[in-house]
């Protein structure tokens, strides 16, 4: 009767490995054993990832990077008057340092600063590089996933309002109700302070298209490091060669979807299961969701905020806005 104790080798199996890998495990293989197979963007950022993620950022065809840091500067005087003395920023995502700065470059006296990320290592990295160029400011990294209900460190002793930062349109990543769900989280963390966020705008399919097939392949190999990040973490087998990168504007749902797409029948293991992938058929790997200022504004009020000014470039590519919420 040995057989029967077959089945029990699979947990086992899936919690070998790091506490982030196992996750990477669970979530391969709930993708690729789904119908329509579709899997977490978070998984793009290991160190090559981030290393790729900065190079499309440099992209003459991303214009999201250099359009928010040039609001960020331009409106970084309304944005410091609006904060006040003595704010504490709170940064869903230890994301650009770059952009942080400036925000707290134009902050009256910054009292604090709680980047909150799910990856302890860059974390502490961020923290660091803080700490030494900004001395006045207490800087509380918080290793924790933003998508999950959230509990904060008191801040420093005197302190004025708590403002959130989750720029870089990262909000598009999720689906309307979970974008939603986050911005009831936020508010309610923000209470009696404000969230600035960046949001991608609707604009020309053709300018969405290209900045996302750049003409250099960088996103293309950041869309197939998830691959060979499997092959390296999960000891997968996927042929790099035999997926391409897919990325098209889905206009009734007003977001950039990015797939990896099988040229051919084929078959990849993982733990020793065997999966089919047609010619065609796409591993979903992320969806980018644009809005317009009015939509975007009223998600946030759906969410309990008060939205505030919105700066946007001339051409209107992107939005930045300052949302309240009310004590
Ligand atoms: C980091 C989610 C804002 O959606 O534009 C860039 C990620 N993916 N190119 C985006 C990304 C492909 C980016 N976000």
């Amino acid at each position: 009767m040995s057989f029967v104790m077959q089945p029990s080798i699979q947990p086992y199996l899936r919690v070998v490995g790091s506490e982030a890998g196992s996750g990477f495990r669970a979530d391969m293989h709930a993708a690729l054993g789904a119908a329509r197979r579709s899997i977490s963007p978070k998984y793009f950022y290991d160190a090559r990832g981030s290393q790729l993620f900065d190079a499309i950022c440099e992209l003459v065809e991303y214009y999201p990077t250099r359009t928010e840091l040039g609001l960020l500067r331009t409106h970084a005087g309304e944005i410091a008057a609006l904060a006040g003395p003595q704010a504490e920023v709170v940064e869903f995502g230890a994301g650009s340092l770059r952009k942080v700065r400036l925000l707290l470059d134009a902050l009256d006296r910054p009292a604090g600063y709680v980047p909150i990320d799910i990856s302890g290592e860059h974390l502490a990295q961020a923290a660091q590089q803080l700490r030494g160029d900004y001395p006045g400011l207490a800087v509380q990294p918080v290793v924790a996933d933003y998508t999950q209900p959230l509990q904060l460190p008191a801040g420093p002793h005197k302190t004025g309002m708590r403002l959130g930062f989750f720029p870089g349109s990262t909000i598009g990543n999720f689906d309307p109700e979970q974008a939603l769900r986050f911005l009831r989280m936020a508010a309610r963390v923000l209470r009696g302070g404000a969230l600035l966020l960046g949001a991608d705008l609707v604009k020309d399919p053709a300018v969405l298209h290209a900045a996302y097939n750049d003409g250099a392949g960088v996103t293309a190999a950041f869309n197939l490091n998830l691959l060979a990040r499997a092959n390296r973490e999960l000891g997968m087998d996927f042929d790099l060669d035999g997926f391409a990168h897919g990325a098209f504007y889905n206009s009734p749902r007003r977001r950039i979807e990015m797939h990896l797409v099988s040229r051919r029948a084929q078959r990849v293991q993982l733990d020793g299961q065997a999966y089919l992938f047609e010619e065609g058929e796409t591993l979903h790997t992320e969806n980018s969701h644009k809005f317009s200022v009015d939509s975007l504004r009223a998600l946030a009020v759906e969410a309990g905020f008060t939205p505030g000014p919105v700066w946007t470039d001339p051409n209107r590519l992107f939005s930045l806005h300052w949302l309240a919420s009310p004590a």
